[in-house]
């Protein structure tokens, strides 16, 4: 079947996750994160992941923003910076505006370009997609932001992937699904997408019931795979 949809997960993909504590750790304000922000980022993301596979599963639903907040607070203790609120609103705040990948908007163009739709499917609120969307400078590259928010349910519930489906005119083997997060995009696989797992840090495949379609380095990949290069 014709591609003639891309959609993209967010953090992770689009946006570096681990801009926040990059960003704060080079800001200087708090020597002690200037040691360990990459601790502080994959305790951060790790956890925030885990909660959201843990509300999804007890039907215990809170939105993205409640689940990043509570991730942060349990990274910045495991750290020994809990207590410290200027961090932690600075850190928040870095959030909102994560940087996104310098390959992104390029990408975007060339899907675009060839004439295909482009989105966001994610686990984020709106509120948090609108404004990385905004700061990336990508928000009139992308014809659809959607959120879990609608279904009030995290990935990789296919209750997600169906909100593809009803804001897009397409039928699933017309979407390539790009995400670097390898469980997103094995149950993308498994829902009927055509997929492709960025792997940048070149982590072993996932060991889920689906594969993904296609393995690229980075976003500059995407194009050739929907057709559009
Ligand atoms: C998202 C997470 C999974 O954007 O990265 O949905």
């Amino acid at each position: 079947m014709t591609i003639n949809t891309c959609i993209f997960d967010a953090y992770g993909t689009l946006f570096d996750v681990s801009a926040a504590a990059r960003a704060a750790a080079e800001e200087g304000a708090v020597p002690a994160l200037a040691e360990n922000w990459r601790k502080v980022a994959a305790d951060w993301r790790e956890r925030q992941l885990q909660y959201t596979w843990i509300r999804a599963i007890t039907g215990e639903h809170a939105d993205f923003w409640k689940v990043t907040t509570d991730a942060l607070d349990y990274a910045l203790d495991a750290s020994d910076l809990g207590g410290d609120d200027a961090l932690r609103d600075r850190l928040c705040a870095l959030y909102m505006d994560l940087a996104a990948y310098e390959e992104v908007p390029d990408t975007l163009v060339a899907l675009k370009d060839a004439g295909l739709a482009t989105g966001i499917l994610s686990n984020g609120t709106p509120e948090m997609l609108q404004s990385a969307a905004r700061s990336a400078g990508i928000t009139r590259l992308l014809d659809h932001v959607l959120s879990v928010e609608s279904v009030g349910i995290y990935k990789p519930s296919f209750k997600v992937y169906d909100l593809v489906n009803r804001a897009f005119d397409c039928e699933k083997d017309n979407v390539l699904f790009v995400s670097s997060n390898g469980w997103d995009v094995a149950a993308a696989a498994g829902y009927g997408f055509r997929t492709a797992w960025v792997n940048r840090a070149g982590l072993p495949m996932d060991r889920l019931p689906w594969r993904p379609d296609d393995v690229i380095e980075d976003l500059n990949g995407v194009p050739a795979l929907a057709g559009a290069a």
